[in-house]
This record gives C-alpha cells, sequence and structure tokens, in this order.
C-alpha cells in the first residue's frame, strides 16, 4: 500500500526511479510522482491516476538529470485521489520533497502548530506536515555531514502512527534519507557495469531487482542516510549506530515481469503447481515425516500448546479457516480463526501456551502486524506464514515458515492463497508429529497425498478452456453465490471475494446448510449459485448434504455451476454446469477446488474489460489499519 522508491548513483534517477515506480504500482495507483535533485535544486512531477500519467507528464516536460531521486505511488488514505494530494510533498520554499507510505495520527495537531507559524499547505494529506517540520529541523540541525538524517531523526521522535517516510533537500545532492516505523522499506546495493556504487530504497525488492540482489534489512525506528561516497549508515531514531541485516533476494527480475501473459494474474495462476511445490520442497521427509527447519519453537513448546488461534486478513483469512478444519483434526488442539482487525481490538484469552499462527503474504499487512503484536504482549508464541521474506510479520514473530511462491504481483491473490493452504498443513502435520498423533496411518497417508498436489492443480489447469467459456457467459450476473460446507465453506468464500474484488460483481459466500436458514431468499430464476461439491469418498460423509443443497437451490430457479470430483455421477442430473477436479481427500481439496474458481472470476472481470492486475479500490499490501 503505497509504493515507495528512492535511488542514489550514477544512472539518471528519473529513469531509475520510474522502474522502480513500474514494479511497485500493485502497491497503489492513485497517484503517483517523482523529485530530484540537480545542481542545487530540487524538481518534482506528480499526476492522480495511474503511473501512465505521471510519465505522459515527464514526456512532455523531463526533469532535469540527476543522480538522486525519490518516487511514490499512493493508495489514498488522507485526501482524494487528486494531483495535489499525490506525493513528494515539497515544503513552503522548494527545498525539502518527501514521500511517506502509511499514516501520521497525531497530523492533525502538527497541522494546526505549522499554520500558527504561517506555514500554508497545500495539500490534504497527512504528509505534508512531514515535508514542514522537516524544512523547520533542517534549519535547526548542526551544519555538516549528517545533517538531513538528524533533521528525520528529530521530526520522526514527534510522529505518530506508522510511516517510511524518504527525503532529500536540495543543498544534499547526493544523499538520501529514510525513516521506518511499521511501514515497508528495504535498502538495495549496488554496482554499474562500470563498478560505480549506487544505492536503491524500495518497499520492497522489486523495486530494484532488476539492479540489484543484495539488500539490506531495516529494522524498526530506525533511520538511513545514504550518501554517494560514504555509501549507507543506519542509527536508531536516537543516533546510536545499528548495524543492518544483509540478505540475497532468491529470485530474479525475470520474475516480477508478465513472461508473456496478458495479466500477471493470469501467469500466477498458471505458477501454481510449481509455488505449491517449491513450498512443499525439501519439508517432506522419506519416511513419512516432515522436515520443518524454520520453526525456532522448541519440541517441549510445541508440545505445550494447547490452543491455536489463527490471524489474518482476506485471502489469507480464508486460508487460515481451511487450517482450523486440518489442525484440529490431525493435532486435536483446539483451532480459532479470526480476521485481524477483530482479534486485535479486543480481549483474546492467550498465555504462553497459546500458539498464534499469522497467514500473510506480503508480512506487512498492518491489521495483522498488530494483532501479531498484541499476541506477543500477552506471552503467546508466535509462528508466521509469509511468502516475503524479511518482510516485517515474520521477523518480529517467534518462528516461519515461509511460502514459495515467488513474487505476487496481481493485486489478488492466488498462488500464494495455495501455498499458504499447503503450508497451514505442513504446520498440522508437523504438530501431529512432534506431539504424537490420533490418526498415524491417515497423516502418513496425507503426506503423500501432498506431493501429488502440484500435479493435480496442473491436471486442473488444463481443462479449464470450459471455465473460462462459463466465465464470459457470466459478465452480465448481477450476483452470484458460492456454497460449500466444510473446508469447501472457506473455499465458496474466497471464491466470492475474488469475483467481488476482480470484476466487482456482487457475490457472497455461504455454509451450505446456513443457505434455508435466509440466504435461499435472494435466489431468483436463473440466479448463478456456484457450488462446490466435498470428494463422495470423504469420511465427513457431507456429500449427500451438498447434493441435497444442489437440488434446493435449482428447485428455486439457480443456474448451477458444480465443482465436483471425477467420477462423483450423483451431481450430474442436478449440474447446469459441471467442473471436475481431480479425486484429492477431503481436507486436501481446497487446493484444487479454488482453481477453476480464480480462473472465473478472471474471465468474468476480463470479458466485462476491467484491470484484473490492478481491480479499483484496492492495492497490494495494506500497511494501513
Ligand atoms: C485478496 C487479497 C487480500 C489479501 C489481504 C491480506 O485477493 O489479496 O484479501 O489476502 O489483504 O494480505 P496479506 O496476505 O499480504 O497479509
Amino acid at each position: 500500500m503505497c509504493g515507495i522508491v528512492g535511488y542514489v548513483g550514477p544512472q539518471d534517477a528519473t529513469e531509475v526511479v520510474l522502474q522502480g515506480l513500474r514494479r511497485l504500482e500493485y502497491r497503489g495507483y492513485d497517484s503517483a510522482g517523482i523529485a530530484v535533485v540537480a545542481e542545487g535544486e530540487l524538481s518534482s512531477a506528480k499526476k492522480a491516476g495511474k503511473l501512465a500519467n505521471l510519465e505522459k507528464v515527464l514526456a512532455d516536460r523531463p526533469l532535469p538529470a540527476a543522480t538522486v531521486g525519490i518516487g511514490h505511488t499512493r493508495w489514498a488514505t488522507h485526501g482524494g485521489p487528486t494531483d495535489r494530494n499525490a506525493h513528494p510533498h515539497v515544503s513552503t520554499g522548494g527545498d525539502v520533497a518527501v514521500v511517506h507510505n502509511g499514516i501520521i495520527e497525531n497530523f492533525a495537531s502538527l497541522r494546526a502548530e505549522c499554520e500558527a507559524a504561517g506555514i500554508e499547505f497545500s495539500s490534504d494529506t497527512d504528509t505534508e506536515v512531514a515535508a514542514h517540520l522537516l524544512t523547520a529541523a533542517y534549519a535547526d540541525a548542526p551544519e555538516g555531514e549528517g545533517r538531513l538524517a538528524e533533521a528525520m531523526r528529530a521530526i520522526c521522535r514527534r510522529l505518530e502512527g506508522a510511516f517510511t517516510l524518504v527525503a532529500t533537500h536540495a543543498a544534499e545532492p547526493d544523499t538520501l534519507v529514510a525513516a521506518r516505523r511499521s511501514s515497508p522499506l528495504v535498502v538495495g546495493v549496488g554496482e554499474t557495469a562500470d563498478g560505480t556504487a549506487e544505492y536503491f530504497l524500495g518497499s520492497d525488492v522489486a523495486a530494484f531487482i532488476g539492479h540489484t540482489r543484495n539488500a539490506l534489512e531495516l529494522g524498526q525506528d530506525q533511520i538511513v542516510q545514504i550518501d554517494r561516497t560514504a555509501g549507507v549508515t543506519v542509527t536508531d531514531f536516537a543516533g546510536a549506530a545499528v548495524e543492518p541485516t544483509a540478505y540475497t533476494v532468491d529470485w530474479d527480475a525475470a520474475a516480477a515481469e508478465k513472461g508473456g501473459y496478458d495479466w500477471f494474474m493470469l501467469k500466477e495462476i498458471a505458477e501454481q503447481p510449481k509455488a505449491i511445490a517449491d513450498t512443499l520442497l525439501g519439508r517432506l521427509g522419506d519416511h513419512g515425516n516432515l522436515i520443518l527447519d524454520e520453526v525456532r519453537l522448541s519440541d517441549q513448546e510445541l508440545r505445550d500448546i494447547d490452543k491455536i488461534f489463527v490471524v489474518s486478513c482476506g485471502t489469507s483469512f480464508h486460508a487460515g479457516l481451511i487450517a482450523k478444519y486440518a489442525i484440529e483434526h490431525w493435532t486435536r488442539i483446539p483451532v480459532e480463526v479470526e480476521v485481524a482487525s477483530e482479534f486485535r481490538y479486543r480481549d483474546p484469552v492467550l498465555d504462553r501456551s497459546t500458539l498464534v499462527i499469522v497467514i500473510s503474504q506480503s508480512g506487512e499487512t498492518m491489521d495483522t502486524l498488530m494483532a501479531l503484536r498484541h499476541a506477543k504482549e500477552q506471552k503467546a508464541r508466535v509462528l508466521a506464514i509469509c511468502n516475503a521474506n524479511g518482510s516485517t510479520i515474520p521477523r518480529e514473530s517467534d518462528a516461519v515458515l515461509y511460502t514459495h511462491a515467488g513474487p505476487e504481483i496481481a493485486v489478488a491473490s492466488t498462488k500464494a492463497f495455495l501455498s499458504q493452504i499447503v503450508a497451514c498443513y505442513l504446520v498440522g502435520l508437523f504438530l501431529a508429529q512432534v506431539r504424537g498423533m490420533k490418526y498415524e496411518d491417515e497423516v502418513a497417508a496425507i503426506v503423500e497425498d501432498l506431493r501429488k498436489l502440484p500435479d493435480a492443480v496442473a491436471q486442473v489447469l488444463t481443462g479449464m478452456d470450459e471455465v473460462r467459456a462459463l466465465g464470459r457467459s457470466l459478465a452480465d450476473a448481477d450476483t452470484v453465490l458460492f456454497l460449500g460446507r466444510h473446508v469447501g465453506f472457506p473455499v465458496a468464500l474466497e471464491g466470492a471475494l475474488k469475483l467481488k474484488e476482480l470484476a466487482y460483481i456482487h457475490a457472497e459466500g455461504f455454509a451450505a446448510g446456513e443457505l434455508k436458514h435466509g440466504p435461499i431468499a435472494v435466489i431468483d430464476q436463473g440466479t448463478p449459485v456456484v457450488v462446490i461439491v466435498p470428494s463422495p469418498h470423504s469420511r465427513e460423509s457431507v456429500h449427500g448434504k451438498v447434493v441435497s443443497n444442489i437440488q434446493e437451490v435449482r428447485a428455486r430457479g439457480a443456474r448451477t455451476i458444480v465443482i465436483a470430483e471425477e467420477g462423483d455421477e450423483d451431481v450430474v442430473p442436478y449440474a447446469d454446469h459441471l467442473i471436475r477436479v481431480p479425486r484429492t481427500p477431503t481436507l486436501l481439496a481446497p487446493v484444487v477446488t479454488t482453481v477453476p474458481l480464480q480462473v472465473l472470476a478472471c474471465e468474468i472481470a476480463t470479458t466485462r474489460g476491467l484491470d484484473v492486475d490492478q481491480p479499483r479500490n484496492l492495492a497490494k499490501s495494506v500497511t494501513v489499519e
């Protein structure tokens, strides 16, 4: 949510910053802007709407060649998505430019203070106060090296809320300074072909992956100063030196390209077999056992767990709902699943023997991060399931299990979701292994079934032409309902969410058994109803119940779209459209049954002429509460 880019080095800063913004646009596309310092002057350009609008402005009025630049792509919070609210925000006098991700919660009192001092504001944002405060703090800071960093430290001590700030000053043509509290920021350290050092700042590594894979992790409440000759200096807000952690990014620029697909989302759907295989890689032992090296909790701590909370948001929350069925079944530990924004503001019963599993693709979702901190304050152990290496959520957790889905650029989550589900299975089986398990024979068999999942998903993907044709026929639907029982229920919720966010069609997911308690009233002649049917071989024996539910909605005029296992003949008489998936054990079935729903939503949206990578009003990595 909001993408930030910075560059210090010998290349043309505008071009490097624009490249970074192109890669970060998925984080917000309400406006974009850029500022550079050249020959003692600060120049900037900004424009509402997608990055392409800014690029047009720059084509007409290029910024001067510069070796220092900052850029921003915005997801609006305070102040509408207009030109005047676009970042960078430049101070009165034009010396300081600031870009910001997060929310400065005490901006109103700071703004009143600035206005009382005669400063006129030119935007409605919370960010602009930072530009004015920084100008004043710079004037007060001792002259010489480190002056801008000193000024940044001074203002950060006054700011409340979450923020990544990057600033540049007209008098400091070789320097960028950035601050980080509860919002993401990474540093890239590279070298041009002739061996000259260059430095990058980014909300995530995608901003500079085309230039370098060497990154530095910044911690909470830290300030980084980047100087063309002195390099990178990190301190805390009080000025004490801090040694940043260096790491190498394990994917390259090609992974963040569309690779011949029209949309990132289509590429990411196609990558799902690999995402699952990579998440399983090295974690399944030869003897039906599980190897999870990154769980840094001792076996005794794991044996002491008597309750689990799974906390996450959106699609990651749906992965948590699926986890409940699997983990409770395999471990017999009670599992509660809750959206992070609710968990964080109530008084959940937690203690040292509670395990809180937080699930986040980005590792930066503010609601989830706050829930994690809430859990830790109460001494619970926290295990993160996360896709973005080195992000804040895994860093603050007691243990981490990375999903290896690779970069997910499309705003709507697909491959990360499937790999999250698989990671949840691994956690459940691992806990069962450490604690001793009730269904020992079943668990050993499940490990073998997990190995088959990448092929099963690949098989589903080969049969999607009919789903796409169905999608085209549904493009004018006003409402679509999704029904499922057991693990099919969270799949129904996910199918509805995908359709809402991509195609802007009203969609709702229901537990199929709940239908008769009210929702069935909305079914009318021709209402599309998607039903996720459990395996007829399932031990949970809900298959027959779901087949009855299909008949009930059909009797009320619904157009039934049935997702059922190969060989399930019971559904045939009641399915207007039948989508087949390979036979899979019930608990693992969401990994295969989700795929047609992703393809369906994507096809409906593209038929309606919509941008499936950047749906309206959304952004990836929601770093505000
Ligand atoms: C929907 C979607 C969102 C995210 C949610 C949590 O397709 O992508 O609902 O799942 O914002 O994000 P992470 O997993 O990054 O914490």
